[in-house]
């Protein structure tokens, strides 16, 4: 628990840095696992200030996306692609083929093929070494809504009523927000070697609370994290109200 975002994400970018650096000095890549949203924008911010004012280089970074909108194109502002560019890969000297995120608009015939491809490309990076997660009023990781099981894939899902209310108001309307998204699965962030759960304000406090606390149980993905040999959650004051 940090006393707030900016602290968390600070503590968090350096974590990332060193591990970089150690990967660069003995000429190897790092793997990250990467999410949208409100949550990681300061841990973002952090990294591009520690590339402009430290010097810190992205060239042996690798990336995956957790999650995309399905029928968005990459250049639609709400497109996850589109919010990773302005947010980091655009400040910083990540080479554009070392950033892997699922497509919005493959064909529908070739989702289940694409999805399939992006877990493989995972294995061939060596697995995520480090999993930026957020979570949502559903307690979802990535997009796995309640009903996601344990070894769930990247697959393309339906979202929940709940979770395209909350970007209804950047969609300027509930009736804009896509109704399904490709998603890495429950299982997929399971196999990344360290996983990081940011929360921040007492809008998250009761999900973080069931995650942390509750039982493990597939009507919360982020529960799963339980069973992981690394996982941890940092959380602002506001998001840990509700731990006992
Ligand atoms: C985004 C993602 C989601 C979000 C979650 C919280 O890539 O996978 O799980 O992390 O919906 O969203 P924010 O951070 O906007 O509250």
């Amino acid at each position: 628990i940090f006393p707030n975002s900016g602290a968390a994400a600070k503590a968090l970018a350096a974590e990332v840095k060193a591990l970089i650096e150690e990967r660069a000095k003995e000429g190897k890549n790092v793997v990250l696992g990467m999410a949208t949203g409100s949550t990681p924008v300061p841990f973002y911010r952090e990294l591009i200030r520690l590339h402009k004012e430290e010097g810190l280089s992205f060239k042996n970074v690798i990336t995956f996306n957790l999650d995309e909108y399905y029928g968005l194109t990459g250049d639609h502002p709400e497109s996850y692609a589109c919010f990773m560019r302005e947010q980091i890969f655009d400040h910083i000297d990540i080479p554009k083929a070392n950033i892997n995120i699922p497509s919005g608009t493959v064909p529908g015939d070739q989702v289940f093929a694409h999805c399939r491809e992006y877990e493989e490309k995972i294995d061939a990076a060596g697995g995520i070494d480090f999993q930026i997660l957020g979570i949502g009023r559903t307690g979802h990781i990535g997009f796995n809504e309640p009903g996601s099981s344990r070894d769930s894939l990247t697959r393309r899902i339906t979202l929940d009523r709940v979770t395209r209310q909350d970007a209804a108001a950047d969609f300027r309307g509930e009736e804009n927000v896509p109704h399904f998204a490709i998603t890495m699965g429950v299982g997929t962030i399971l196999r990344g070697k360290k996983l990081v759960l940011m929360a921040w304000g007492e809008n998250k406090a009761e999900m973080v609370a069931k995650a942390v606390e509750g039982p493990v149980t597939e009507a919360i993905s982020a529960s799963f994290l339980q069973d992981h040999p690394d996982a941890r959650f940092c959380i602002d004051e506001g998001a840990s109200r509700e731990l006992t």
